[in-house]
């Protein structure tokens, strides 16, 4: 059934503890009829800082000199695929800045082959490499990734447009979102929450699109300025606590409104809170990415601040995250793809 705009208007705007527990709750008994307990984890290699676009929000856009741009090299790459796929992880995902010319295409296509090749194409390969062309999509998805995350980062289109210089287009951003469908993968999409000039029902709205969008995954977080970019002044003032809140709020309204999409607890979360990331998981996300880029290039990617674990490397963080799955009573997925149950039904 379509959720109704003013039940979820009334959600997102709930504000005292008990009120908030009481979501969290509702929104965790639905995971747990709907998903379960276990959690998903996903590598994400962020293979590259490149990015050609500009967004007005984003620490790594291309109008900031502040730090060197890496490529991460096949070797390295394949290596940490390869870790992945020995620490039982599931599925990894690529992530980089937008880039669109032949080299980087070609790149990408041999690394996914490579990992599918090393892993016997037991590793599932998520893509979250911005907008490309329909050929490129489904060159990406023959050499065997079959998940892609593309965020419409708001529905809001004025503020879209308040966010982004005039070349970023909401319209073609939304044909991606359906190309990648027609290609055949299992589509993610998201939003940020807490952007400047957003409002409760903008959020309400964004949720009506991803029911009416049918898709099947999720990566939302709160927004978190940036000093170098043109929104930087939003620094000062910035309050962690409203944000961790509403990106809470966003993860437990989604998993009641729309019940069995796969919902991701964002490394975002954690930066605002040591435990955001459980924190998430109990308002009910079910799958975990946890970084596996190599320390010396996580410095580099800052699309925001406060990002956290710069320097524990993936070794560490496994060992750390297991703990903290196991302290809130849930298990790991190993070994799984976890693709959404949402695509699996709608498939059948
Ligand atoms: N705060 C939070 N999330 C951000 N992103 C980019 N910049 C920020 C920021 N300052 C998110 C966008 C993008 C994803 C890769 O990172 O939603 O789609
Ligand atoms: Fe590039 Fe994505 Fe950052 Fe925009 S949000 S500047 S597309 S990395
Ligand atoms: Fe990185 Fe705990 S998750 S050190």
């Amino acid at each position: 059934m379509r959720p109704d705009k003013n039940e979820l208007i009334q959600m997102l705007s709930l504000e005292t503890d008990e009120e908030l527990n009481e979501l969290y709750k509702r929104a965790y008994e639905i995971k747990k009829s709907k998903v379960g307990t276990k959690v998903y984890f996903r590598g994400i290699i962020e293979l590259s800082n490149i990015c050609y676009k500009n967004c007005y929000y984003c620490g790594i856009r291309r109008g900031n000199p502040n730090f060197t741009r890496y490529t991460i090299s096949m070797e390295e790459a394949l290596t940490e695929a390869k870790w992945c796929y020995e620490q039982h992880y599931g599925s990894l995902v690529i992530q980089a800045g937008e880039r669109t010319d032949k080299a980087w295409i070609d790149f990408v296509t041999e690394l996914i082959s490579g990992i599918k090749q090393l892993s016997d194409g037991k590793l599932g390969i998520t893509l979250s490499l911005g907008e490309q062309s329909e050929e490129t999509y489904q060159r990406w998805f023959d050499a065997g990734a079959h998940r892609y995350l593309l965020r419409i980062e708001t529905t809001n289109q004025k503020l879209y447009k308040e966010l982004h210089p005039q070349d970023h287009d909401f319209e073609y951003r939304m044909s991606c979102l359906r190309l990648l469908r027609k290609v055949g993968y299992q589509v993610g999409t998201g939003v940020m929450e807490g952007l400047p000039g957003q409002s409760i029902e903008d959020l309400a709205d964004d949720i009506l699109f991803f029911y009416d969008e049918d898709v099947d995954m999720l990566g939302m977080g709160p927004y978190i300025p940036h000093r170098d970019t043109p929104l930087g002044s939003l620094v000062e003032g910035f309050d962690k606590e409203k944000a961790l809140k509403m990106g809470l709020k966003m993860i437990a309204t989604c998993r009641i409104a729309l019940q069995d999409v796969n919902i991701a607890t964002t490394t975002a979360l954690q930066a605002l809170h040591p435990e955001g990331r459980e924190l998430g998981l109990m308002a009910g996300a079910n799958v975990l990415m946890p970084n596996i880029t190599d320390t010396k290039y996580r410095e580099e990617y800052q699309l925001y601040e406060g990002k956290p674990c710069l320097d524990e490397n993936a070794d560490q963080c496994i060992g750390c995250l297991a703990r903290r799955i196991t302290s809130i009573g849930e298990t790991i997925g190993f070994d799984e793809w976890g693709d959404s149950l949402h695509y699996s039904k709608r498939k059948s």
